[in-house]
């Protein structure tokens, strides 16, 4: 069984790698994909998500990182997966969640979104407000990796 964990990852925060620990224990290969979508500005190129994201998967050896454009569907038939991971972190996700999840079902029945929950201590992180924090001076300590954290620290030249 592949399962497929994609996202904008821009950056990862501590709830994406709870997500990530999870999702391993579900599938036989995990397979994180980034969104490569260059309209979103994103703080961090693919590349550099991309080394991020590997950084912190080594203990998981089933557990790889890829990019892709196009559909999430395509790119889950491409790769042979029938399992797409996200996140639920409360109510606010939802609606959003199971427009994507159905959508995602006409377009390829045979793939299944399966959501998870995250730890509660990461039902309030997300990436846009990691760097919201980070920009405005406040502590991002324990909401990312450190290797996450020192790299915010070098893009801001810090
Ligand atoms: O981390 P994000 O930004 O919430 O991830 C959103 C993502 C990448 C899962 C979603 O935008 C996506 O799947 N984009 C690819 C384009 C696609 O397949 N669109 C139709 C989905 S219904």
């Amino acid at each position: 069984m592949v399962a497929i964990f994609a996202g904008s990852f821009d950056p990862l925060t501590n709830g994406h790698l709870d997500l990530i620990a999870r999702g391993s224990r579900l599938a036989d290969r995990l397979i994180v994909a980034i969104l490569r979508n260059e309209s979103k500005k994103p703080l961090f190129s693919v590349e550099e998500r991309a080394d991020m994201i590997h950084e912190v998967i080594r203990p998981w050896p089933n557990v790889e990182v890829d990019s892709f454009d196009g559909l999430l569907v395509d790119f889950a038939n491409q790769r042979g997966a029938t399992m797409l991971i996200r996140g639920l972190r409360g109510v606010s996700d939802y609606e959003y969640e199971r427009e994507m999840a159905l959508m995602n079902r006409r377009l390829a029945p045979a793939v299944d979104t399966v959501f998870l929950l995250a730890d509660a201590q990461h039902s309030f992180v997300s990436s846009k407000l990691v760097k919201e924090v980070f920009r405005l001076g406040g502590s991002i300590d324990g909401l990312v990796p450190e290797s996450v954290a020192a790299r915010l620290q070098r893009a801001a030249g810090k």
